[in-house]
């Protein structure tokens, strides 16, 4: 089943989304369905506020990008928790299915080291680095309700702010199913 995405300026892309209680949430089938709503739209990272669900999940495939050491990373992350950052900060352009048509640089630093749950409630502790640990870092702040747009400069922002509000609106030309906050009927 493909969801809808939400587009830039919906709340719930601004809330901070709960914990999932074990048993409360069928995740298998949500993430299976995130997975296909994700593919169908080319993407590497989907959270579930994007699809409107304020829950802690996140799902990732790497397949698309082709990166040597993380090609075949695809993963579900649940009540996933940063442990640390570290190593050196490093730009890298970023992009999301909720903000089509803009790609950004945005530092953030190389390693991370994160505690999560899988689809069988198996937790984990792992790190990553890279492309791995960059899809992770923008996944999560999903998560937090942050978005990638939030860590650029003043000037970036004033010159993006049009095209954010016409996102809402949904004066923006996508070729998946978004559901857009400020549409006019
Ligand atoms: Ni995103």
């Amino acid at each position: 089943m493909i969801y809808s995405i939400v587009a830039y300026g919906d709340t719930v892309l601004r809330k901070r989304a709960k914990e999932i209680e074990e048993g409360s949430v069928d995740v298998k089938t949500l993430s299976e369905n995130m997975f296909e709503t994700m593919h169908n739209a080319s993407g590497v990272g989907l959270a579930a506020p994007q699809i409107g669900r304020s829950i802690r999940l996140f799902v990732i495939d790497t397949a698309p990008m082709e990166d040597e050491k993380y090609k075949d990373f695809k993963q579900v992350f649940i009540n996933p928790e940063i442990i640390d950052e570290s190593g050196n900060d490093w730009d890298f352009e970023e992009g999301c299915l909720s903000v089509p048509g803009i790609r950004e640089n945005v530092n953030r630093l190389e390693k991370i080291r994160i505690r999560y749950f899988d689809v069988d409630w198996k937790e984990h502790v792992e790190e990553f680095d890279g492309i791995a640990a960059r899809i992770i870092q923008h996944e999560f702040d999903h998560l937090e309700g942050i978005l990638f747009t939030d860590y650029l400069t003043g000037l970036k922002k004033r010159l993006l702010k049009g095209k954010l509000a016409g996102i809402s609106k949904g004066d923006v030309k996508v070729d998946y199913v978004m559901k857009f906050p400020k549409k006019k009927k």
